[in-house]
């Protein structure tokens, strides 16, 4: 009770502060700053019952450093009425009726959410996209060519534009701008190019609007689940979940070069996307945790060094498919909420993280970053420092970098 009182106090809040924001443009190269979160699994109640840090969709699409949010899990293709499963955790507690039972109490184990679907309607307003992401960690099932593609008819029948009478469209009218592919078991490879290129045909269905094929890949590259979909399908953007995994962000070192799955390798995924992918301008994301977790989830990352790392992988020359960063999920993030506004002034340009060479002769205001990345063996603790600088200095600071870069060049 006080939590829904709380949200909806949210929501009323959110309305009054916020204007349309200029909409981005999720496909455009120029957009190097754009901030996605899951939302819907509240992964931090999951290991901690005391903590319900989940909050609902308005209040986390409305935060204005957040561009996209992705709906987490259809979590089965097959459950009951043959009808995809999904799961949010707290987030919508009641269910379909059969269709054409005569029994009011015969539920599906379909949700029904139309107050979701509002909520979808007036994130879009505000120019936020909402995304939905199929499989999450636990899904397993195999499928042949022709489930694939009869359940790519069935997603878009209950998340893409309402047609006709189908009778489960858990956000009711709402439209679903994106579909993520979480499928995170060998089982799952065989066939999925088969429901992603079905599901790109549906987009031409309507013209009126931009639709969004995306993937969360684990960061060994090439992915060993979601490679033949990615390479034969026009994927817009892949989340790389750079944790729990030997290639997780706690490995970054400014030095290391990034062609092994057994450190960060945002760079394997670089020329994976200029010579594999099918979208050679396929947008590249870090994705990572928002907050610790207890185990088995690794690879959480301080704000201050995540900081660094996306500070490094903007660079236009080296990284020119980097779109933006992914964070797992929103109640790690209400858990800590400093990380999300902080990642995004760094992709914004508001808080420069420069080297100190670069900032020697510059007045600012600075602050060492003490506690270097992946621990004191890497990188020497005051190698960086964080800059909040008017936009006049940043470009100071970008201008002697380049010219670090050239002085570099013509010495070696
Ligand atoms: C977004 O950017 C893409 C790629 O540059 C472009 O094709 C598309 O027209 C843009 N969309 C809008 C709505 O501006
Ligand atoms: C993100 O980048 C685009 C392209 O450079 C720019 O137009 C937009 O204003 C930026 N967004 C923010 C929030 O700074
Ligand atoms: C669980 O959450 C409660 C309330 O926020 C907190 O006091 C407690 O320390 C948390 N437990 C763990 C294991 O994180
Ligand atoms: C959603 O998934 C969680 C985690 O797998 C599970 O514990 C829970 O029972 C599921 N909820 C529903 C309504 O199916
Ligand atoms: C749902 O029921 C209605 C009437 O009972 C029927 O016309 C319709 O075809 C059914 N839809 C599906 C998808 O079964
Ligand atoms: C009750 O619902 C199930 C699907 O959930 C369906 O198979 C069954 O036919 C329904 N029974 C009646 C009496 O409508
Ligand atoms: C990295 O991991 C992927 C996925 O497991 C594998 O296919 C690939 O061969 C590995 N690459 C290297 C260089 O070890």
């Amino acid at each position: 009770m006080l939590f829904k009182s709380l949200a909806s106090l949210a929501i009323m809040a959110g309305a009054l502060s916020q204007s349309v924001s200029a909409a981005f443009n999720f496909t455009s190269p120029a957009f190097r700053n754009i901030t996605a979160v899951y939302w819907g699994q509240n992964a931090v109640y999951a290991v901690n019952k005391t903590t319900p840090l989940q909050y609902d969709l308005y209040t986390t699409c409305s935060n204005p450093s957040v561009d996209v949010v992705i709906i987490s899990f259809v979590t089965s293709f097959y459950g009951k009425a043959g009808v995809p499963i999904l799961n949010l955790s707290d987030q919508c507690g009641t269910y379909f009726v059969y269709n054409g039972s005569t029994n009011a109490n015969n539920y599906t184990d379909i949700l029904s959410c139309p107050q979701i679907g509002t909520q979808i309607t007036q994130c879009q307003a505000l120019g936020k996209k909402i995304f939905l992401s199929l499989g999450g960690a636990t899904y397993t099932s195999a499928w042949t060519a022709a489930q694939a593609q009869d359940r790519a008819n069935t997603i878009w029948a209950m998340f893409g534009p309402p047609s006709g009478n189908y009778p489960y469209r858990p956000f009711g009218s709402a439209i679903i701008d994106g579909y993520d592919l979480d499928f995170e078991h060998s089982t799952n490879s065989a066939n999925t190019a088969a429901f992603a290129s079905k599901l790109r045909t549906k987009f031409a269905l309507m013209k009126s609007r931009s639709f969004y094929l995306t993937a969360s890949p684990q960061c060994p590259s090439p992915d060993a689940v979601l490679n033949q979909a990615l390479t034969t399908v026009s994927f817009d953007a892949v989340f790389i979940q750079f944790y729990n995994n030997a290639c997780q962000i706690t490995t970054w070192a400014a030095s290391k070069a990034q062609n092994v799955n057994t450190s960060f390798n945002l760079g394997m995924w670089q020329t994976w996307a200029k010579t594999s992918s099918f979208n050679k301008n396929i947008k590249l994301f870090i994705g990572i945790l928002a907050t610790s977790l207890p185990a088995p989830t690794t690879g959480y990352l301080a704000k201050a060094n995540v900081q660094k790392v996306v500070s490094a992988s903007m660079s236009t020359s080296l990284y020119p498919n980097f779109g933006g960063v992914s964070f797992w999920d929103s109640s790690c993030a209400n858990l800590n909420t400093p990380m999300i506004p902080g990642i995004r002034d760094v992709l914004t340009g508001k808080l420069v993280i420069a080297a100190k060479r670069d900032v020697e002769s510059t007045s600012v205001a600075e602050r060492d970053i003490l506690t270097p990345v992946g621990g004191a063996s890497t990188l020497p603790a005051g190698d960086f420092i964080e800059v909040k600088v008017a936009d006049e200095v940043a470009k100071m600071i970008k201008n002697k970098r380049r010219m670090h870069h050239q002085h570099h060049r013509r010495n070696f």
